[in-house]
């Protein structure tokens, strides 16, 4: 017989009743309950490039008699000294500078369970409910639903072809200052390498401009810019350009964070964060609370990996595996929907990166309530709604005839066989068969 306790509810923290389920979680259940399916929403990384060997060789290395011990015991909760000077020299490499012109040291890196958890520590120490975080439209979806376990009031900035609109972003903090509200504002986000779920690379010249405006609005209290580059490794052509984060010659406003998963396996799950100074110790303080410290075992494998050169190879393959992919969606997009209403169909090119954004006219409703989502369902292909990449703005509509397309994970044949699907799907829907 159930005792009386267990037909009365528990009382969740408002922080627990705030957190809805993630996006993710009803897209793979549509996977599972529809086995057939060619996923091109799953952000998950090329299975079969996954450094299996190169991580073997490099247990072996950190398990030797030598490491063993040190690689099984419990490290600090800021992460390994050694591999945070290799992860500053990683910076300061692709960003083509020495690490002192960071004018940061390695006690400024903080090692965290993979960027996301950065991402979670940074909002925790500085975001308390109805305070305002400022993203693109479109944005990271996983980041949205953050911000709302922490109660977090969202303005979306546009973006257009080069990333986040610099005199977009300045308007929104123009009214919010008109408002009253710029004291506010904590956070403003910014992927701009290769972005989830765009693609697209903040240019070059909008760098330095997107951080001269979060500055000249840090008047009350210094704003946060979170530089986002999980991609930034996964480039397919030229380099892109240098980080924000150069730009922020005193390491006083730039938060840059960067991770294992994309580049190398997400199974190490280790992200790392070069962050202002005086942010260290509140997001180590906060990070002790949750876990001390991340693994010892996957940092010191991501260390060896790094000194044994394994790593920089395996990104190299990596990027030569994806470009190949990211040219089969953009040919079979080209074939199979290049005629559909051209101006008011289109697609991104990126540069790098898992993602291709696509826009249909706008009669259509490719949100996870339309017709075209069951549609596609039918015709045995997945994507993501673009609905889910707009955080809730209480001053917008977010648009319902995109979708983000993922390259990641899918064979060459899929993405072909996927994207005939779609189209099929998309030109159904429209001819009202
Ligand atoms: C833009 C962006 N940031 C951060 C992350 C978090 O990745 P991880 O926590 O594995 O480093 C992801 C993962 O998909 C992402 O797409």
């Amino acid at each position: 017989m159930a005792a009386e306790s267990d037909t009365v509810r528990f009382a969740l923290s408002a922080r627990a009743a705030r957190t809805g389920p993630q996006p993710i979680s009803f897209l793979m259940r549509q996977a599972v309950e529809n086995p057939s399916l060619i996923s091109l929403a799953a952000g998950l990384v090329d299975y079969e490039s996954l450094p299996v060997q190169p991580s073997r060789r490099g247990f072996e290395r950190v398990l030797d008699d030598g490491r063993g011990r040190h690689t099984l015991q419990y490290g600090t909760t800021i992460g390994d000294a050694t591999l945070r000077q290799r992860l500053l020299e990683h910076l300061a490499n692709l960003d083509g500078i020495a690490p002192a012109a960071f004018d940061a040291t390695a006690d400024d890196m903080v090692i965290a369970n993979g960027s996301q958890q950065l991402l979670f520590l940074l909002t925790e120490v500085l975001v308390d409910p109805g305070d305002i975080v400022i993203t693109a439209a479109p944005s990271y979806f996983v980041y949205t639903g953050t911000l709302q376990t922490f109660g977090a009031q969202v303005r979306c900035v546009d973006m257009d072809e080069h990333g986040m609109v610099p005199a977009a972003l300045e308007a929104v903090l123009e009214r919010l200052e008109a408002e009253g509200e710029l004291g506010r504002v904590k956070i403003v986000y910014v992927c701009d390498y290769f972005q989830n779920p765009t693609g697209l690379t903040l240019a070059v010249e909008r760098r330095a401009e997107l951080l001269r405006i979060v500055q000249r609005y840090s008047t009350g209290h210094r704003i946060l810019l979170i530089e986002d580059a999980a991609y930034r490794e996964l480039s397919y052509g030229d380099d892109p350009p240098p980080s924000i984060k150069s730009h922020d010659k005193s390491n006083a406003c730039v938060a840059l964070l960067q991770t294992f998963s994309k580049p190398f396996a997400p199974g190490l799950k280790i992200g790392y964060g070069l962050l202002p100074r005086d942010l260290v110790e509140p997001v180590v303080l906060q990070k002790g609370n949750h876990d001390f410290g991340s693994a010892n075992l996957c940092q010191q494998l991501a260390l060896a990996a790094m000194e044994s050169g394994d790593y920089q190879r395996h990104v190299e393959a990596l990027c030569r595996r994806y470009r190949a992919k990211r040219d089969a969606m953009l040919e079979a997009l080209e074939r199979e929907l290049g005629d559909f209403e051209p101006g008011n169909t289109q697609w991104t090119r990126p540069g790098g990166g898992l993602y291709v954004y696509l826009t249909l006219p706008e009669r259509f409703d490719a949100g996870p309530h339309g017709a075209l989502f069951d549609r596609a369902i039918g015709e045995g292909v997945l994507y993501v709604p673009g609905t889910y990449c707009f955080g809730p703005d209480p001053d917008r509509v977010a648009p319902s005839n995109t979708m983000r397309l993922s390259f990641g994970v899918c064979s060459i044949e899929q993405i072909r066989e996927g994207i005939a699907r779609l189209a099929r799907a998309i030109r159904a829907i429209d001819t009202g068969q």
